[in-house]
């Protein structure tokens, strides 16, 4: 088949280096010359695993092209895929600014029979909105065919989660466009969903709210373990091997974080709120999440009293592992609310330094490796479970310290390993300090 994409981020770049490497042939559109040069060039602007050897492997094997030019990109594709950003408005509403002007500029370049996917996370209704806008647009000899089709990739395993969905999801009224895409990811042999427009967009943001509640909820359980005493890993555990809860995204730590969780429970909120549907428990998974970002800096001043002077090394910028990406990461309010406090901040991060240099500026030191970071430091904040800082050995990190004192907001080491190392003041989330 031949695909366009419209948008080279996250989730465009993925979804097109992935359907050229299940034998496509795919082009992927952005007005960013930059990006556009730079993917020319066999390098991919964001930081995922598998993704530069897929982009050389399908680009050398003709399948994959990249552009600036609509006319280009959209000649002669059956299939056009529009995936650019849909940011948080401070409303808490999804902004369609980018994905309104990519449906204008492509309109007039779409061939007759084309059919357009919307990829992109947008509000209930907004495909029948695009359909609207392209007829406006388009002359009349566009066709009217537009299918939901939303992504369920996570960053940092995107190539992987791309190539092996849980699920497909199509949203369309109207069989043959439906069919046409459940054909295109047919190499795939994933299940398939098929339902209309407005249900394949709630599935979106119904499975991203949720997910979000299912770490705010055990965030909440952790917390309450702490009080009473209780281990909340075997608490998830426990809950976990039930299936009917599941054991995914059972992991207590500090929040959850990227470009993702936080825009589409907003989005959700703002949708309940609009059609006046009560759905509190939404507010109630977005506050829990503020508060539980904030937890070692709680805990730190519960130790130290205050934290006046007292050097802190920041363990990890990313909002996760596999990933530079640091919106809405609770490294953002965890170093912030440092500051307030009259610490001094030193962090370290293997890939987000550069974004962290751009949010944090001279207001923290930035260090090169673990070691330099965690020198002479009164305590250490683990706060992405990078790999590099789960194997780290404890008696080694403590013997660099100025204090052994360590707030692990990831529960990155094992109660044995804690143990072995002596001297350790070591506060775990959501099970007894050792
Ligand atoms: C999320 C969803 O998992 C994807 O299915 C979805 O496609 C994507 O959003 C999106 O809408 O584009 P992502 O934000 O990349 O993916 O990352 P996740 O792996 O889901 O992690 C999100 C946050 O939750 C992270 O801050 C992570 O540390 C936190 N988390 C995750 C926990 O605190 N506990 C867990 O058990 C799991």
């Amino acid at each position: 088949m031949r695909i366009a994409v419209i948008g080279t981020g996250y989730v465009g770049l993925s979804t097109g280096v992935c359907l050229a490497e299940i034998g496509h042939h795919v082009i992927c559109i952005d007005t960013s010359e930059e990006k556009i040069t730079l993917l020319r060039g066999g390098k991919s602007p964001i930081y995922e695993p598998g993704m530069e050897e897929l982009l050389t492997k399908n680009m050398e094997a003709k399948r994959l092209q990249f552009t600036t030019s609509h006319r280009e990109g959209l000649e002669k594709s059956e299939v056009i895929i529009v995936a650019v950003g849909t940011p948080q408005q401070d409303s808490g509403e999804a902004d369609l600014t980018y994905l309104f002007q990519a449906i204008q500029d492509a309109a007039p370049y779409i061939e007759k029979g084309s059919i357009i996917v919307i990829k992109s996370t947008v509000p209930v209704g907004t495909n029948e909105k695009v359909k609207r806008l392209l007829e406006a647009f388009g002359q009349n000899k566009v066709s009217p065919f537009v299918v939901s089709n939303p992504e369920f990739l996570r960053q940092g395993s995107a190539v992987l989660d791309t190539l092996n969905p849980d699920r497909i999801v199509i949203g369309c009224e109207n069989k043959e466009p439906a069919a046409v895409i459940e054909k295109m990811y047919a190499p795939l042999n994933a299940k398939v969903v098929k339902t209309d427009a407005r249900s394949a967009e709630m599935i979106k943001y119904a499975s991203n709210a949720f997910l979000a509640t299912k770490i705010s909820f055990i965030n909440n359980i952790g917390n309450l373990c702490e009080a009473v005493g209780a281990n909340v890993e075997d608490v998830s555990k426990g809950m976990g091997l039930d299936q009917r809860i599941g054991a995914a995204f059972l992991q207590s730590g500090i929040g959850y974080g990227g470009s993702c969780f936080p825009k589409d429970v907003s989005a959700l909120l703002a949708a309940a709120k609009e059609y006046h549907v009560p759905f509190s428990m939404i507010e109630e998974t977005m506050m829990i999440n503020n508060r539980q970002k904030l937890l070692l800096v709680k805990k730190a001043l519960n130790r130290f009293g205050d934290l006046k002077h007292k050097k802190i090394a920041v363990l990890g910028f990313a909002f996760k592992p596999e990933t530079d990406d640091m919106r809405e990461a609770p490294s953002i309010t965890i170093i912030h609310s440092l500051l307030n406090e009259g610490a001094s901040v030193i962090g370290y991060d293997p890939v987000a330094t550069r974004n962290a240099k751009g949010i944090f500026g001279e207001k923290i030191a930035y260090a090169t490796s673990v070691g330099e970071a965690i020198k002479e430091s009164d305590a250490v904040f683990i706060v992405t479970e990078w790999k590099e800082i789960k194997q780290l050995v404890l008696s080694e990190v403590i013997s660099q310290m100025k204090q052994p004192i360590v707030f692990d907001g990831r529960n990155s080491f094992s109660e044995e390993a804690v143990r072995d190392c002596e001297e350790i003041e070591y506060y775990p989330i959501g099970k007894p300090a050792i």
